[in-house]
């Protein structure tokens, strides 16, 4: 038998659809869905940085009769949790997904990864620095496209950063699509899309260090 890392346990309450964080995936997978209805190329590219099992984009990919459009590569750390995110891509024959152990805090880990279309910033901004998000967000514009989609996740506990990070995301050049953030969760879901101009990979730079 294996032992469960943290990072592993923390997918349980995936299993029960009820919980707040499968509610917050299903608000991630209706805009990974639409993002992908509204845009009819041949080709689309998407990072997820702290991937974890994948469970939001391999999700919504796996009913998806044009998921061979999307070329994706899923950044995280814990290697229990890229065997389960290949294993369900494998299952779902998601063949144009690359599952790459690696730190997603450090920029060289997504070369060859970006500029995407769409970015995944999910289950991130909770687990790292005030000052990290902050930097995080200022070199999102290196990880995009033009034009692109980034969809994030921040958890409103006291004080709640969302402002912070709406404003921030507004300095960097990106409109707000949508934000959602019900009553009777923690949780928030922001959509915002890149209207500034993309800028290279810096790939010496590093964004942030998690909170373990
Ligand atoms: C809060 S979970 C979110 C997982 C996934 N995005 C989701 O929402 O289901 C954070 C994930 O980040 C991973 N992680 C922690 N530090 C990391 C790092 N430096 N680089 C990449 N992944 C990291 C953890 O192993 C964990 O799977």
């Amino acid at each position: 038998m294996t032992t469960q890392t943290h990072w592993q346990a923390w997918h349980e309450p995936y299993a029960d659809e009820n919980s707040p964080l499968s509610r917050r995936l299903r608000l991630v997978q209706q805009h990974i869905a639409s993002w992908l209805d509204q845009r009819p190329d041949e080709r689309v590219t998407v990072v997820s940085a702290c991937a974890g099992q994948g469970h939001d984009l391999i999700g919504v990919l796996a009913s998806r009769p044009d998921a061979h459009r999307v070329h994706g590569t899923l950044l995280e750390y814990d290697a229990g949790n890229v065997a389960a995110a290949q294993a369900a891509a494998g299952q779902a024959g998601l063949s144009n997904l690359v599952i790459r152990q690696a730190d997603a805090g450090q920029l060289s880990s997504y070369v060859g990864a970006v500029p995407a279309d769409l970015v995944l910033m999910v289950g991130v901004f909770g687990n790292i620095s005030d000052a990290d998000v902050q930097r995080t967000v200022a070199a999102l514009s290196q990880l995009c496209a033009e034009g692109a989609t980034v969809i994030w996740t921040r958890a409103r506990r006291a004080p709640d950063l969302t402002p912070t990070v709406r404003a921030w995301l507004r300095d960097a050049g990106f409109v707000e699509e949508a934000f959602h953030a019900p009553d009777d969760v923690r949780f928030s879901v922001g959509i915002h899309r890149l209207e500034g101009a993309p800028r290279p990979l810096d790939a010496t730079g590093m964004v942030f260090k998690f909170s373990h």
